[in-house]
């Protein structure tokens, strides 16, 4: 890797890969035409997680809504799907995306949707690594956010990445400062023991930095 600065997974897309359960899944980032698939993918939510994600629970996701959400352009909103491959039917296991903040291009909101049924089985944890990795890259240095306080799911997942999560009155206040991806693996592998999701996170951070790197010629 010396010296060279690594493309950005979004130039590598789609790629497949494996889960350690043997999960197949493709990732791609989100783009316009995706706005029927999100709009099905929310379908297949429970009302606790729309409540979750969305702050509301209608019974369908508004063109308007699916829109915004798939209104992506690489640098101030990035959003990424993971997707069956060879079945275009199936709208989505995950989504993930970053909004960049108006006011300092160094932060970023952070925000997770993950299909029940495929919850607990590090996907949230693979797409976080593709936005930390293609964030940092483009400038990101923090990310934030917040949930419902009903949400322990997300507090708990924030704080095993090593994030503040700090209660107010009706949310959980979410943050977390971002370190190089190179500056992850090595804290993982010789610092305190870190959490099984933050080591998942270094291990993907390390495949993300080969699949983007030119290797050795
Ligand atoms: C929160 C959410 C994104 C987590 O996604 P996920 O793919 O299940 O998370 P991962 O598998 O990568 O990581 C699992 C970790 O998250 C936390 N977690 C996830 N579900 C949990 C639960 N039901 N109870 C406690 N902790 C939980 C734990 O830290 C867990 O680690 P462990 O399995 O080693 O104990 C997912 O539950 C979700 O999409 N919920 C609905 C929408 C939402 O709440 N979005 C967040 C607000 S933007």
């Amino acid at each position: 890797m010396s010296g060279l600065t690594p493309r950005l997974l979004r130039d590598e897309a789609p790629f497949d890969l494996a889960l350690d359960d043997g999960l197949r899944i493709s990732l791609r980032p989100i783009v316009k035409s995706d706005e029927a698939r999100v709009q099905r993918a929310y379908e297949l939510l429970s009302e606790d997680s729309r409540m979750n994600r969305f702050w509301e629970k209608p019974k369908e996701l508004s063109l308007s809504r699916a829109a915004r959400l798939t209104d992506t352009d690489d640098t101030g909103h990035v959003a990424w799907i993971a997707i069956r491959p060879d079945d275009d039917d199936f709208p989505g296991y995950a989504g993930a995306s970053f909004w960049r903040d108006a006011a300092d291009a160094s932060r970023a909101e952070l925000a997770f949707t993950v299909a029940d049924a495929w919850q607990r089985r590090g996907l949230a944890t693979l797409l976080f690594s593709i936005l930390w990795f293609d964030g940092w890259h483009c400038g990101i240095r923090h990310f934030y956010g917040s949930c419902r306080l009903k949400n322990v799911a997300m507090a708990a997942w924030w704080h095993d990445m090593g994030g503040v999560v700090e209660a107010g009155q009706r949310t959980y206040q979410l943050s977390l400062d971002l370190i190089s991806p190179e500056a992850l693996i090595h804290q993982v592998s010789y610092g305190m023991p870190p959490s099984y999701r933050l080591v998942e996170t270094a291990d993907w951070l390390r495949q993300w930095l080969e699949l983007t790197s030119d290797g050795p010629s």
